[in-house]
């Protein structure tokens, strides 16, 4: 009889014992396990194809936070400008290029198979990425301009004949001290510009 009521107790006591830390730990697991969830976008995207739609995203943000910078309509701030092209940078050249592995366009990738006849493009278009939002971050503190000043000052000092081919407007091949001069605002139209070179030869439209 006292024996029983013993171990009886006994038997409470290590429950108790057991079940707190055992209830916080299944508490704590389905938090992380609801917090960790991934998302279900992209249609389903498993593998390399969906690092590369996240890697996608993370760019459509930043330029998203860039746009509505240089939308105006508040004051311009040079630190979230170098913020964002900081995020850019670190989206380009290899490490996006690296996930587009040969012939990688299984469902649900819009990414083109022309990707691969033309592989020194494509890797090219992902390094400019890199030397444009290098450029941007370094061209930060030029305050934006209207596209009316910026011909006006090039009607005024110095004579567009004393401008290096790579400042004449329509030139492509810029160099990174090239972008550092210009106003921030034609950095990032540049940027704009180079992700729509990539996607128009090398995505489909879905
Ligand atoms: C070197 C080429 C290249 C560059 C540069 C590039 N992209 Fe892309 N992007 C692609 C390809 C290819 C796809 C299609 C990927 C797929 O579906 O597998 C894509 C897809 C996307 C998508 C769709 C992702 C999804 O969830 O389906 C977004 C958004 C995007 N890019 C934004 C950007 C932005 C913003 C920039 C510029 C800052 C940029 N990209 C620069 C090649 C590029």
């Amino acid at each position: 009889m006292y024996n029983n009521i013993l171990t009886k107790n006994f038997t409470a006591v290590t429950i108790t014992r057991l079940s707190l830390p055992t209830l916080f730990l299944v508490i704590f697991c389905t938090l992380a396990l609801f917090i960790s969830q991934p998302s279900l976008a992209h249609n389903g995207a498993t593998g390399i194809v969906k690092e590369r739609m996240d890697l996608m995203d993370r760019l459509k943000v930043a330029m998203k936070s860039l746009a509505t910078i240089y939308r105006g309509g508040q004051v311009y701030d040079a630190q979230q400008v170098r913020e964002a092209a900081t995020i850019i940078e670190q989206h380009s050249a290899n490490t996006m290029a690296r996930l587009f592995p040969e012939g990688s366009v299984q469902h649900p990738s819009t990414a083109k198979a022309n990707i691969w006849r033309n592989w020194d493009d494509f890797a090219n278009l992902a390094d400019r990425q890199q030397l444009i939002s290098q450029g941007l971050f370094s061209a930060a503190d030029n305050p934006p301009q209207q596209q009316n000043s910026q011909l006006s000052n090039m009607m005024g000092t110095p004579p567009p004949s004393m401008l290096s081919n790579s400042q004449l407007m329509g030139a492509s091949e810029n160099t990174a001290e090239d972008y550092a001069s210009m106003p921030s605002n034609q950095v990032f139209k540049k940027l704009t510009d180079n992700c729509s070179s990539c996607h128009s030869r090398f995505r489909a439209k879905n």
